[in-house]
């Protein structure tokens, strides 16, 4: 973990986290108050039921929290009156749940944001606003690259998003720039890769928190389906070292402007996820199943920049944070959902890959 000192240029700073409610945004709160910094959390409540809340630290009730929507003009612009630093964390933030849910999506990720932007743009005494934007902005990445060779996602890549979820953000990643840099606001643009911690609770039908589905299947005792083999590889990020890894860029004078990857530099399968949570559960048992089409192939992240103009690197190795995770899930059983336990392999195979529509 990163030495706390590292931060203390944000003691007595103000700074508002919208999304601060969810998985990341309430790390991040723990972690700049222990810095120092005073908080105040902007969320609306909708990504999670008030027991996962509880879990993360939070709730209606939490003194530090505003109920409300980032797409409200006038409570933004009230919020961002009293922040020196705006983190804009909020969003309808999977995949499944934008495709499920466009009309969500276009309010949370693109209404939201601009909101929130034109708000920072018009507030002159906000130091840095940081935009947590995604990997997913990479898509699959080169269609032309070597399938042979490791895959790894550079900041000057282009982008290729493959769904709403990442269009939006792609979308989110040039407003910032386009609204910011004329207004004279400093900003940092960050692309978060797989992001795993206690604390986490999959959403439903949203299958992409492969390191909390697979313990909470392991501890039910239900199998764990690897997709494809579990070749798809990703970049986790332990959810102390993405916390701590924003904060930074608040501070960061290399950061201003930038886009950066966060994540850790390190490849790790699928099958290699499932193999490390057998360790744990040694009667867990995998089985092999078809790779849903919007499943991507992963990579991991190029760090050279984001250790740069953070002078900052991740701490926590998967097998570190894996461990820590399914810690918490033996210490914490009641955090597996009741939808989670109700599942079945088949029928999340069946949800994952829906059949080709019959053909006229
Ligand atoms: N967790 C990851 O692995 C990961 C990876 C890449 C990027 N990100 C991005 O980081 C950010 C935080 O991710 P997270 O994992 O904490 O997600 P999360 O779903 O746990 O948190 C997002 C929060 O935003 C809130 N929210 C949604 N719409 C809102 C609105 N209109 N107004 C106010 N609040 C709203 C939700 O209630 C939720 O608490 C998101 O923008 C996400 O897209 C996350």
């Amino acid at each position: 973990m990163t030495d706390p000192t590292d931060l203390a240029a944000l003691a007595g700073a103000r700074v508002l986290i919208t999304g601060g409610a969810g998985l990341i945004g309430t790390a991040l709160r723990s972690t700049l108050a222990r810095a120092g910094a005073t908080v105040r959390l902007l969320d609306n409540l909708s990504a999670y039921e008030s027991a996962t809340l509880a879990l993360l630290g939070t709730g209606p009730l939490d003194p530090d929290l505003t109920v409300g929507d980032s797409a409200d003009g006038d409570l933004v612009r009230a919020l961002v009156a009293d922040a020196d630093y705006v983190v804009h964390a909020a969003a309808h933030s999977t995949v499944q749940g934008c495709a499920n849910d466009p009309a969500t999506a276009f309010r949370s990720n693109l209404a939201a944001t601009d909101t929130v932007l034109r708000a920072v743009a018009d507030t002159p005494q906000v130091r840095r606003l940081v935009l947590l934007s995604t990997a997913q902005v990479y898509g699959n990445g080169d269609p032309g690259a070597d399938p042979g060779r490791p895959r790894v996602f550079t900041e000057d890549a282009p982008v290729r998003p493959l769904n709403l979820y990442a269009s939006a953000k792609t979308w989110a990643e040039f407003h910032t720039r386009q609204l910011l840099a004329p207004a004279g606001r400093e900003f940092t643009v960050l692309r978060p890769f797989s992001v795993y911690g206690p604390g986490q609770v999959p959403k439903p039908g949203a299958p992409s928190w492969v390191i909390a589905q697979f313990s909470m299947y392991a501890a039910l005792g239900q199998q764990l389906p690897l997709n494809n083999g579990g070749r798809q590889v990703r970049d986790f990020l332990y959810l102390d070292d993405a916390a701590h890894g924003i904060a930074h860029s608040l501070l960061a004078p290399g950061a201003a402007g930038q886009t950066l990857n966060l994540g850790t530099g390190v490849t790790t399968s699928v099958r290699q996820v499932a193999e490390l949570v057998c360790w744990h559960y040694p009667a867990a048992e995998i089985v092999d199943t078809p790779r849903p089409a919007q499943d991507p192939l992963g990579a991991r992240a190029d760090t050279t920049r984001m250790c740069q103009a953070l002078s900052w690197r991740p701490a926590v190795s998967v097998d570190q944070g894996l461990t820590r995770y399914v810690d918490w899930i033996k210490r914490t059983p009641e955090a597996i959902p009741h939808w989670l336990r109700a599942e079945t392999t088949e029928g999340r195979i069946a949800a994952w890959n829906p059949a080709a529509p019959a053909r006229a």
